[in-house]
């Protein structure tokens, strides 16, 4: 069976799916986008995704491709032709197609939209979360408003890979005072030793993650306290615990960090009931 994109009005082969030579996306990194959690024919957390969808737009003064309920059965038609249940997809809005110029092309070029879905490989996130990850710590080099999901992610992508080379999987931004921002692609919690959860406040200098807002919600029935008080590095390295959260992950543990071991070098309990307890939480739309 083909894999299936859709590309601005037609659903495609994904080996032949494409955009213009001269969207902005392409050119400019003008555009934002979504990833989505599909867990048991379910897709986690959509309207959260689709209201920060709504504001990464706004804050950009892009328009929405289409209306939200159309982009939803967009959403659904890509997963069952893929047949997702378990995976994720990709949402990207770009502000169209139009002769390069950095000022906004004419009023009423279209958007461009993008729809992509995957299955997650299953084992790996496993072995993920019983085994802990190891992360890097590395100097914020981003723009100002990573509070919008926005496509141009190259600090990001360098940070991944920085990672990767030195055996990890995750690169952690921390500014010039060393206080933790946020992960490459995941938001940073920690527990300290009274058993509070700490993650820092999202109005300013991160992504307000979704997987972070619903966690707050899954913390509470499990009598978690939770801070939102920004943490420094010593904090994160002294923490019984630090976790990273995305929707691509819920939560995976962190057992090491520039090489030294986080808590007891194993994966945290408080981490694992969150993870076990999320999906019951989390607002649920059938595919
Ligand atoms: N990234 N911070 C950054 C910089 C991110 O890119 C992401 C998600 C998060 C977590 O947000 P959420 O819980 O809404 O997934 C935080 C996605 C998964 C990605 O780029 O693939």
């Amino acid at each position: 069976m083909p894999r299936i994109a859709y590309v601005n009005g037609a659903y495609v082969r994904h080996s032949e799916a494409a955009v213009h030579v001269e969207d902005r996306g392409y050119q400019f990194a003008d555009g934002v986008y979504e990833v989505c959690e599909v867990r048991h024919g379910f897709i986690v957390d959509l309207r959260r995704h689709l209201d920060r969808l709504d504001r990464s737009l706004t804050e950009l003064r892009m328009d929405w491709p289409m209306s939200r309920a159309a982009l939803i059965h967009v959403i659904r038609e890509v997963l069952r032709r893929n047949r997702v249940r378990n995976g994720l997809f990709y949402l990207q809005v770009t502000r169209g197609v139009a002769r390069r110029d950095h000022v906004f092309p004419a009023e009423g070029t279209p958007p461009s939209v993008v729809v992509t879905a995957k299955r997650t490989d299953a084992a790996g996130i496993a072995r993920k979360n019983a085994e802990g990850i190891s992360a890097i710590t590395v100097l914020e080099n981003r723009w100002d408003r990573v509070d919008i999901k926005s496509v141009g992610l190259l600090p990001n992508v360098l940070a991944r890979q920085k990672a990767k080379e030195l055996g990890a999987q995750e690169a952690i931004f921390v500014d010039a005072d060393r206080m933790v921002k946020e992960g490459a692609a995941t938001n940073v919690w920690i527990v300290d030793g009274e058993g509070t959860l700490r993650t820092r406040p999202a109005e300013h200098g991160i992504l307000r993650g979704i997987t972070r807002t619903t966690l707050m919600d899954v913390a509470k029935p499990l009598g978690l306290k939770i801070e939102e008080r920004a943490f420094s590095v010593d904090e994160m390295m002294a923490a019984r615990e630090v976790f990273i959260t995305a929707a691509t992950s819920i939560c995976f543990p962190v057992v090491s960090i520039d090489g030294k071991t986080i808590g007891n070098g194993h994966p945290g309990s408080i981490a694992q009931n969150i993870r076990e307890a999320f999906f019951d939480v989390a607002e649920k739309t059938p595919i």
